[in-house]
């Protein structure tokens, strides 16, 4: 089948596709003709069904071993034309009070090893002069969620990768989107760790905050869609995906407002 998309793009690797938004991706790329390596921990879990759908066993904690993985792929796929990075979980818990250890897999995952990921991807695609380069942020990483320091921290850094990368990718035939996703109604807020004895106060209010936000969210689909229109437009940029006050009110209001104004908005939100 031929589409648009399928014209542009032949191949793609998306990480963390066993379920949410990036099962939602790879369904959009499959719908559109795209050949997809999708990956989970345990390739058990991708249920895609689907002649061109590839399930690729991936653990992000393990960098080189994640590296290895995605050449091999790559060599298979005769190299990939779009590679999305959005496998990540969240950890909610006072920072003080979470074990260190907590945070450093965080950063492994989301952020040293998505930059592992995005490195060999580039590699790749800047030898053959095309390809699109999508990293799976998050509004989090301009407006932080309160009792999740790590996850906005590996957001507002991998969002700062996306950015530098887009200087240098003009006029080589590669694009990098910087992705940015409000709340989707997905597998994540089930899969948040909540380490024990990381209480703090006001704790329990941002959670239920953040639970009843991820789940009253749009389906991923809206999210695969916006994706997909990225991808059409053909060049670098920051998308912003999810309900309107996330995707274009609170943004304006990052970009335009005073912090304090943006703490305090948070802090409403969250019940502080
Ligand atoms: N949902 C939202 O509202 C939202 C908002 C902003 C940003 N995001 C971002 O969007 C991305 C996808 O999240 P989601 O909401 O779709 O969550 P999800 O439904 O929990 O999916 C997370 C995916 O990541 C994979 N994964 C988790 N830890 C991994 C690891 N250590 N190594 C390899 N794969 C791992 C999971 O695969 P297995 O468990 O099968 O291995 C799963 O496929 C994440 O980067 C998240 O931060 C989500």
């Amino acid at each position: 089948m031929s589409s648009p998309l399928s014209a542009r793009y032949r191949t793609a690797f998306v990480t963390g596709a066993s379920t949410g938004l990036g099962g939602a991706f790879a369904q959009m790329l499959l719908a559109a003709g795209v050949e997809v390596w999708g990956t989970a921990r345990d390739p058990a879990r991708l249920k895609l069904a689907h002649a061109m759908f590839h399930p690729v066993a991936l653990e992000l904690g393990d960098g080189p071993a994640a590296e290895r993985a995605f050449l091999e792929a790559g060599k298979v796929a005769g190299g990939f034309d779009i590679v999305i990075n959005n496998a990540g979980f969240g950890a909610f818990g006072a920072f003080a009070h979470t074990d260190f250890a907590v945070w450093e897999e965080q950063f492994r995952v989301m952020l040293v090893n998505t930059a592992r990921l995005s490195h060999a991807a580039l590699r790749g695609m800047l030898a053959r002069k095309q390809g699109a380069l999508v990293n799976i942020s998050s509004i989090a990483g301009e407006f932080g969620m309160p009792y999740q320091a790590a996850y906005n921290t590996t957001k507002a850094g991998l969002s700062a990768l996306n950015e530098s990368l887009m200087y240098e990718v003009k006029g080589t035939g590669v694009i990098v989107i910087d992705f940015r996703p409000g709340d989707y109604r997905t597998d994540f807020e089930g899969s948040v760790r909540r380490p024990p004895g990381a209480a703090g106060p006001g704790q329990d209010k941002a959670w239920a905050a953040f639970t009843a936000m991820m789940q009253s969210g749009p389906a991923p689909v809206g999210a695969a869609a916006d994706l997909e229109r990225a991808l059409l437009r053909g060049r670098s940029g920051t998308v912003r995906s999810g309900r309107f006050f996330q995707a274009v009110l609170a943004p304006f209001i990052a970009r335009f407002g005073s912090l304090n104004l943006k703490r305090k908005i948070q802090e409403k939100y969250f019940g502080l």
